[in-house]
């Protein structure tokens, strides 16, 4: 492990105004976005529209790593250049999402575990030998009634500890997504609670396997009611108990943080996010974004799979990507 290329690397992704933009969707996932806008899922289409994303004018000015799918970071673009060296040549960092989904957890009814570990050591040379810069690992956790359960927390947080560390030895940024998610009637102190558990059983993973947090960079979820909650807290209570969580269960050392949007519409996620940042000028790490609905829902429902619409698509994009960036340094208006 090179510190100083992580560092390097994490200061490069952290960069004020920047966030990073999640284009990592797999194949079921896009499938899925596809079909709202009656959009056939091919590899063509695929290839399409995530053209049409990095292509958008001046997303550099906004987005500094863009996190992309296997299938995306060894594609070509329509001008036969790869994706990732493309991006590397508009100044944004490729990075790569390496687990291979969330899968149902043994024993454990409603709860998924993260799945990936095996041979990704030889996979993460590759990516490094191609470009990569940083990586990405998502786990899911869900509130239910009596979940979640002890054992999926501290097995999903064993998962990404041992991804963080094997990313590091080929000197790639782990991004580390502990994802409490959205769904339920849960009230914001249950998220808070949940939160609470999970990034401390995270941080304690990390440490037990010496990984460098200098050089690691943290996308949580939000502290917020369940999307299904009658009586659901503001933004402002929303960013005060968020800032709250991160600052009693991260490590000062901490390399970044970067939220995901998790289903939140596109003014909550950076109205959020503008708030903790108007609201805290001194917190020890930069907190910025790593969206991918909240900057791209937009403009694929005006896309729709036309070339007609390609621009104007782009331009939504571009003003989605300006909000979050703003969001990031607190100037949004
Ligand atoms: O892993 C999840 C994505 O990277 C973030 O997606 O912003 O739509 O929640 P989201």
């Amino acid at each position: 492990m090179n510190t100083k290329i992580l560092e390097k690397t994490v200061n490069k992704m952290m960069v004020e105004p920047k966030g990073l933009l999640a284009m990592d969707e797999s194949s079921p996932t896009c499938a899925k976005r596809f079909a709202s806008v009656d959009v056939e899922d091919s590899e063509n289409n695929r290839r399409r529209y995530r053209e049409l994303l990095v292509t958008t004018p001046e997303l550099n000015r906004y987005i500094s790593g863009a996190i992309l799918f296997d299938e995306t970071f060894n594609q070509k673009m329509s001008n036969g250049e790869y994706f990732r060296d493309y991006l590397t040549a508009i100044d944004i960092l490729p990075g790569i999402k390496v687990d291979t989904g969330a899968k149902d957890f043994s024993n454990h009814k409603d709860e998924k575990i993260t799945e990936g570990l095996d041979g990704l050591r030889d996979r993460l040379v590759d990516y490094a030998s191609k470009g990569a810069k940083f990586c990405k690992w998502r786990a899911v956790i869900t509130i239910g009634s009596s979940i979640p359960s002890t054992a999926c927390i501290v097995s999903n947080s064993n998962a990404l500890a041992r991804y963080a560390s094997l990313c590091q030895e080929s000197d790639l940024v782990p991004i580390v997504e502990p994802e409490v998610l959205i769904n339920g009637d849960h009230d914001i102190n249950k998220c808070n609670d949940v939160t609470k558990i999970t990034l401390d059983t995270l941080f304690e993973q990390l440490d037990i396997h010496n990984v460098f947090l200098g050089g690691t960079v943290l996308k949580p979820s939000m502290v917020i009611s369940g999307d299904k909650n009658s009586n659901r807290a503001d933004a402002p209570t929303v960013a005060e108990m968020t800032i709250k969580r991160l600052l009693d269960s991260c490590p000062t050392n901490l390399g970044g943080i970067a939220f995901l949007s998790g289903g939140q519409s596109d003014d909550e996620a950076t109205s959020h996010l503008n708030i903790m940042n108007t609201s805290n000028k001194n917190l020890p790490w930069r907190v910025t974004f790593s969206y991918a609905r909240a900057i791209q829902q937009s403009a694929l429902n005006y896309w729709r799979g036309k070339d007609a619409n390609m621009s104007g698509a782009q331009e939504i994009l571009a003003s989605r990507a300006k909000a979050c960036s703003d969001a990031s340094v607190g100037s949004l208006s």
